[in-house]
């Protein structure tokens, strides 16, 4: 529950052990957060001592973004763990690679379930929740991977753009509930899953793209891109004509 002056109390990280979505927490928790929630496939046996050590009381539970029916009941154990959900960040998904998804079409069916369709079953259940306590915030992490879909991502890429679409259609819904949505678009942040592919113009690092989640959840934004700069870059991209966009490598 938020404090009587609005500091963030309580997190929920749905992929408990993404880079990303850790940083955040650990932003978070430094901003005055003190219970957290790390819900993870097989859940979490070591919270990560940053947390520990910055004074975060860490929670651990399972967490598969596949087995859609466990999503509602998976956000009621958290809720019990540390009461009211002040921020749930959406961290999870997988990126694999293009050439091993056009080979394995099944793959890609799964890829797609984790990077979309998980994210409907989870986003909807954590609204569900913010909507009835009246407060609280669902941080998604998208990508401008699904903001203009390329030919060299595009499985990964079409899920993003679902997400996205889902996500601020989800916002749209928890509208004059007290409750929002935070889309976050970053581009290339160097993480383990990114590890097998070139970096992009434009990256941001993980703590770059928490303090952007931090001012967005501050400011109120619906959106933010980390970096800022890809606001505009991308509001391009889209005007590009298709033959050259197809053309264009990462
Ligand atoms: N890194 C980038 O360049 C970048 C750019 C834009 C957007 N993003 C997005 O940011 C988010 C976080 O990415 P990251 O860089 O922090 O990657 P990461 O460290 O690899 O984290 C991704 C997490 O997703 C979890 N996950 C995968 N399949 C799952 C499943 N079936 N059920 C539950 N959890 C599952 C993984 O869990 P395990 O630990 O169990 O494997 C992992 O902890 C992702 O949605 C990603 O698409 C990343």
């Amino acid at each position: 529950m938020r404090d009587s002056v609005g500091t963030v109390r309580t997190v929920l990280l749905l992929g408990g052990r993404s880079e990303i979505g850790l940083a955040i927490v650990e932003r978070l928790v430094r901003e005055g957060a003190r219970e957290v929630v790390l819900a993870a496939r097989g859940g979490v046996a070591e919270p990560p001592g940053a947390l520990t050590a910055l004074g975060a009381k860490v929670h651990s539970l399972e967490f598969d973004a596949t087995a859609a029916d466990t999503h509602t009941g998976a956000v009621r154990e958290a809720v019990a763990l540390v009461g009211d959900l002040d921020v749930v960040v959406d961290a999870f998904g997988v990126l694999g690679d293009q050439a091993g998804y056009e080979a394995d079409p099944a793959a890609a069916a799964r890829a797609a379930a984790v990077n979309y369709t998980g994210h409907v079953s989870a986003g909807l259940a954590v609204a569900a929740r913010l909507r009835e306590q009246g407060h609280g915030a669902l941080v998604v992490l998208s990508s401008v991977a699904g903001v203009r879909v390329r030919r060299f991502n595009f499985v990964y890429g079409s899920a993003k753009a679902g997400l996205d679409g889902f996500a601020q259609g989800l916002a749209d819904s928890l509208h004059g509930s007290g409750a929002r949505v935070l889309v976050v678009r970053p581009g290339y942040v160097p993480t383990r899953m990114s590890a097998h592919v070139d970096p992009a113009p434009f990256p941001a690092t993980p703590a770059q793209v928490a303090a952007a989640v931090s001012a967005g959840l501050r400011s109120g934004a619906t959106t933010v891109w980390a970096p800022r700069v890809l606001g505009p870059v991308f509001a391009g991209m889209r005007l590009m004509p298709r033959p050259l966009w197809r053309r264009l490598g990462r």
